[in-house]
C-alpha cells in the first residue's frame, strides 16, 4: 500500500488525469464506475499464487436459479484474499476449438472486410436522421442541443476499402425484424448504440403505434404494427455483479460471480438477435470474484482484464449451450475507444477530444484508449465459438473518430465548479460518442449482417 502510494505521487499527472476522468465519468449515467480507466492494473496478480492448483468451476446459466444468494449494490465481500487459480469449465476448455472448424459457418469476412475503410466526408446522405427529430435522444448524447456548434460530426460516412456498405433502410431493417425482439446487452457505449437504432428506426413508424417503456434494468422501445422490439438491457460486466443497478451503480468496489450469468441470461434468452458489449467497466482496477460456491461471502481479487475472461467465458458458455444459429443471432461488439490524450494524434497535444474537429487521417492510427490484450482474448474466445456469433469489429474505424466525443456539449448531472468551467477539458466526455454519429455506423454495419 506504501508503495503504490509513493508511486501515485510521482505520477501526479496521471493522478489528474485519472481524477478528472472519474469526475467525468461519475456524471455519464452516474457511472463513477468507470473510474481509473486505463490505467495500470495495480499489481494484482493475473496468475494464482505459486503451487496453486487450477480448478475448473461450471458457469451457472440459467438452472439452479435459486443457487446462490443476488449480488446488489450493497454486497459485501467479507473476506478478500488472492485469486486462487479457479477457471470457469466452458466447452473451450472441454473440446479445444472444434467448433470453429464446423461446416456452415458464417464468416463475415468472407467477401469484403467491411471493418477495413476510411471516412469519407458526404454531407448528401449524411446525417441518418436528425438530431432534434428523435424523441428518444438522449440528453448525454444531444452534442448539438448542448451547445456543439461545429456539426461536421455527423457528416462523415464509413467506406470500406473494397466494397460498399449497404444503403441504410429502416424498413427493410422492420420487415427483418417482424415478429422477432432486438436486443443490445451492456454497458453505457452499448446503451448510445441502442438509442442510435431506436432514432434509426422510429422514423419510419407512426406515433400512435410505437411506444418505449420506463427506464429499468430492460428497457423497450416497440413497434405494433412489426410486432418488434428494440431492447435494452443493462450488464455492463456481463456476469452478475454489484454493478446491475442500471440508475445507481456508483460503487467503491466492483465484485462480480465470475460463473453466473443468472440474473441477465433470463432476460435476454428469449430475444432473437443479441447484441453485447462490454470493456470499459474491466479498465478501473482491480475486480472481486465471489464465486457462486463461497457461500461465506470471501472474495478473490483478480485484475480487470484476468476477471473479464472469466466473464467472457461464462457468457461464451451461455452462447454455446443455449444458442441455436438457425434460430438466434449473437453479436458482439468490440471495445469501443476513448480519446483521453491528444498527445496521441498530435505531438503537441497537452488535451484529449476537446475541440477536436475532425478524425485522425492516419491509416491504421491505434490510441491507448484500445487495449491490445484485452483485444487478443476476446479474439480467442469468439473464435472457439464458431458460427455462433458474429463479431461487430468497430475499434479501428472508432478509433480515427477523436472528433465524435461529446466533450463539453451534453447534459451533465453535476454542478460545475467555476474552475471546471474555464478548464472544458477537464470535464469533457472523451468516451461516449455523439448522437447523430459514430454508432450510427456501428448500427449501419449490423445491418449488413443482418
Ligand atoms: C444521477 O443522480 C442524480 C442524483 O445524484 C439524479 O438526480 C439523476 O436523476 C441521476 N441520473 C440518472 C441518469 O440516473
Ligand atoms: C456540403 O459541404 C460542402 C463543402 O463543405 C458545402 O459547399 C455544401 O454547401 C454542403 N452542402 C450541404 C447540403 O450542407
Ligand atoms: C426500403 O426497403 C423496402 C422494403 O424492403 C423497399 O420496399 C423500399 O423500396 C426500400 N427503399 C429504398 C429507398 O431502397
Ligand atoms: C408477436 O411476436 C411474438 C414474438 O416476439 C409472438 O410470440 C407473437 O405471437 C406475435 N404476435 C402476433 C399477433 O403476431
Ligand atoms: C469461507 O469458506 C471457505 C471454504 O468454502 C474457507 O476456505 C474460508 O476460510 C472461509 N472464509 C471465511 C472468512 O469464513
Ligand atoms: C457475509 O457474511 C454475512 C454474515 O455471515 C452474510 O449474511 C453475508 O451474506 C455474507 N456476504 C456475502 C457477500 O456472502
Ligand atoms: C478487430 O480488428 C483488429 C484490427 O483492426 C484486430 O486486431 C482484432 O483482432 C479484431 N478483433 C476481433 C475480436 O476479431
Amino acid at each position: 500500500m506504501q508503495q503504490r502510494c509513493s508511486r501515485k505521487k510521482t505520477h501526479l499527472h496521471l493522478l489528474l488525469v485519472v481524477l478528472l476522468v472519474s469526475l467525468v465519468s461519475s456524471i455519464i449515467y452516474n457511472e463513477s464506475s468507470i473510474r481509473r480507466i486505463h490505467e495500470d492494473p495495480d499489481g494484482v496478480p493475473r496468475r494464482p499464487r505459486e503451487g496453486a492448483k487450477f480448478t475448473y468451476v461450471r458457469p451457472n446459466l440459467l438452472a439452479d436459479i435459486d443457487h446462490a444468494p443476488v449480488l446488489d449494490r450493497f454486497s459485501k465481500c467479507n473476506s478478500t484474499g488472492e485469486y486462487g487459480g479457479r477457471k470457469i469449465n466452458w466447452f473451450n476448455s472441454r473440446q479445444q476449438g472444434t467448433a470453429a472448424k464446423q461446416p456452415g459457418r458464417v464468416d463475415l469476412e468472407e467477401k469484403c472486410d467491411v471493418f477495413s475503410g476510411r471516412w469519407v466526408f458526404d454531407n448528401t446522405s449524411f446525417p441518418l436522421y436528425e438530431e432534434s427529430s428523435c424523441p428518444y435522444m438522449s440528453d448525454q448524447l444531444a452534442c448539438h442541443k448542448h451547445g456543439r456548434s461545429d456539426l461536421n460530426y455527423q457528416y462523415w460516412r464509413w467506406q470500406p476499402h473494397d466494397c460498399n456498405l449497404k444503403r441504410w433502410n429502416a424498413t427493410e431493417i422492420w420487415e427483418k425484424l417482424r415478429g422477432k425482439r432486438l436486443m443490445f446487452v451492456g454497458d453505457s457505449l452499448n446503451r448510445g448504440q441502442w438509442i442510435s437504432m431506436v432514432c434509426l428506426l422510429q422514423s419510419v413508424l407512426s406515433k400512435d403505434k410505437r411506444s418505449m417503456s420506463p427506464n429499468t434494468h430492460l428497457t423497450i422501445f416497440r413497434s405494433e404494427e412489426y410486432n418488434a422490439t428494440v431492447e435494452f438491457l443493462w450488464a455492463p460486466l456481463l456476469v452478475d455483479s454489484n454493478s446491475d443497478d442500471p440508475v445507481n451503480h456508483r460503487l467503491g468496489e466492483r465484485i462480480i460471480r465470475p460463473d453466473s450469468v443468472l440474473r441477465h441470461a433470463s432476460k435476454w434468452q428469449h430475444a432473437d438477435i443479441l447484441v453485447f458489449n462490454t470493456y470499459l467497466w474491466w479498465r478501473q482496477g482491480s475486480v472481486k470474484l465471489l464465486w457462486t460456491a463461497e457461500e461465506n461471502g470471501s472474495c478473490e481479487e483478480l485484475d480487470g482484464l484476468g476477471a473479464m475472461e472469466l466473464a467472457m467465458q461464462s457468457w461464451a458458455e451461455w452462447v454455446t449451450s443455449k444458442v441455436d444459429p438457425l434460430k438466434k443471432k449473437v453479436f458482439f461488439v468490440t471495445m469501443s475507444p476513448t480519446h483521453l490524450w491528444s498527445r496521441e494524434w498530435k505531438p503537441s497535444g497537452q488535451g484529449n477530444c476537446y475541440s477536436e474537429k475532425l478524425p485522425v487521417d492516419q491509416q491504421g492510427y491505434w490510441g491507448s484508449g484500445s487495449d491490445i490484450p484485452t483485444m487478443r482474448m476476446v479474439e480467442n474466445v469468439i473464435a472457439k465459438l464458431g458460427s455462433k456469433v458474429s463479431v461487430l469489429n468497430i475499434t479501428q474505424l472508432s478509433e480515427y473518430r477523436k472528433d465524435g466525443h461529446p466533450s463539453i456539449y451534453r447534459k451533465f448531472w453535476e454542478t460545475l465548479s467555476p474552475a471546471q468551467l474555464l478548464n472544458p477539458s477537464s470535464y469533457s466526455d472523451c468516451i461516449h460518442w455523439c448522437l447523430p454519429g459514430v454508432p450510427d455506423v456501428w448500427n449501419q454495419l449490423l445491418f449488413h449482417f443482418l
